[in-house]
């Protein structure tokens, strides 16, 4: 639906001030894209879609219905998964703290745990001689250099006597399998995804052993404005450079082998970033030492993209507009970097519409319930409002404290 001053009045006269706008059709078509721009070079592609990016229901279960994987890093991600439906093999138990009670029931049920560290190993290992008679599926976070500056605190050193010590934990242990290798650097950057595929082909080829999947993790870029583009000095890659690089490595390698292995990346934002926009309200202008300043009913704990200006789009609601040049957008905390976009130039009144386009990612997971409850989630791409997620209340924010 095309979003319009009509819409948006009809939208907040029913649901209020300030939204969210979820664009579900556009998921699903990113994950479609995404996954045949990586199967037509190497076929046996899928995507594990990463939970904790945003973690509506509604998104979960299109990647589940999509038969895409479900990529977990908490015991809650995987009540989530096993509520919304997914099958415990098609779930991807990542991160570095995993409660071993549930750890235990998930393997139990044929989920998959990606190991952490040794520690880790040896609780898995634990399990398993608890229970010989079932088979537990593990894979193994592998921490490498790929020349990003970073040193992660994440999986375990490849080059560490730990690495063997996990490989060795889990060979020498009858029934644990090594069904995946999976690693995950942050950086987005194309420059960095050539190491990312040879470091994992490289580990494969010095275990001696190929497992039936290698996970290359998330960190790429999603779709996005060339405003906001502009704003990154690097160069932004679509799914295709993303795929050239990651699958072209793995047609190579595996091509036409019978026991290839199948090739998962983890996306979160370059599926979910241009899914979601957020729409406030204008509620103030002051002007304060001769600078303009609007406040919006929103904030930056709203969209999560600090530090640049998002793509924006003004809707005049009715009341008389004035023209500002470089007037800030700020929110309602008591924050005073609370700014959502710095220096716009245009027409603006108070009740006019802000709404901001590419806050799918990172932003309703993170936001705290500092000084207010958070927005209603309303998906508007089917031609009508749908509510994904009712705006919170006060029972909310305070129904675990003891009064
Ligand atoms: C293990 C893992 N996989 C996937 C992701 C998703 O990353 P992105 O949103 O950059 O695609 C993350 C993000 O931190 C992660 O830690």
């Amino acid at each position: 639906m095309k979003l319009n001053a009509g819409i948006l009045g009809e939208i907040r006269a029913k649901y209020g001030e300030a939204f969210y706008l979820l664009d579900s059709v556009q998921f699903r078509e990113n994950f479609c894209e995404l996954k045949s721009t990586f199967s037509k070079i190497y076929p046996y592609f899928n995507i594990a879609y990463s939970y904790k990016t945003n973690y509506t229901p509604r998104l979960c279960k299109i990647v589940n219905e999509l038969r895409g994987y479900a990529e977990v890093v908490s015991e809650m991600e995987v009540e989530l998964a096993l509520k919304i439906g997914v099958d415990p093999k098609r779930i991807i138990w990542n991160g570095p703290i995993k409660n071993l009670k549930v750890v235990e029931e998930f393997l139990l049920q044929g989920g998959i745990v990606n190991i952490d560290s040794f520690e880790e190993a040896v609780s898995v290992k634990t399990i398993a001689e608890r229970h010989e008679e079932h088979i537990l599926n593990v894979g193994i976070r592998c921490n490498f250099d790929v020349h990003d500056s970073v040193l992660s605190r994440f999986g375990v050193d490849v080059d560490g006597r730990d690495f063997i010590k996990v490989v060795d934990c889990i060979k020498n242990t009858e029934n644990i399998r090594l069904v995946d290798l999976h690693c995950h650097f942050a950086k987005r950057q194309i420059e960095y995804w050539p190491a990312r595929a040879e470091g994992m082909i490289d580990i494969i080829d010095r275990i001696g052993m190929i497992p039936k999947r290698v996970d290359l993790g998330g960190g790429l870029f999603g779709k996005m404005e060339d405003s906001l583009k502009e704003q990154f000095t690097s160069i932004i890659p679509d799914y295709t450079d993303y795929a050239s690089v990651a699958a072209g490595a793995f047609a190579e390698k595996f091509g036409n082998m019978v026991d290839a292995p199948e090739l998962l990346i983890e996306p979160g934002s370059a599926l979910v970033g241009d899914c979601m926009k957020f729409a406030g309200t204008i509620k103030t202008i002051k002007c304060v030492r001769k600078k303009y300043i609007a406040s919006v009913l929103g904030s930056q704990k709203n969209i999560s993209m600090p530090g640049v200006n998002p793509p924006l789009e003004i809707f005049a609601m009715g009341e008389k507009q004035q023209k500002y040049e470089d007037i800030d957008l700020v929110g309602y905390t008591c924050i005073e970097a609370d700014t959502l976009y710095k220096g716009y130039s245009g027409t603006l009144a108070c009740g006019d519409m802000v709404v901001i386009s590419n806050c799918g990612s990172y932003s309703l997971v993170m936001k705290p319930p500092f000084i207010l409850p958070n927005f209603p989630v309303l998906d508007i791409s089917n031609g009508e409002v749908e509510v994904i997620k009712r705006g919170e209340t006060f029972d909310d924010v305070f129904r675990t404290f003891c009064f």
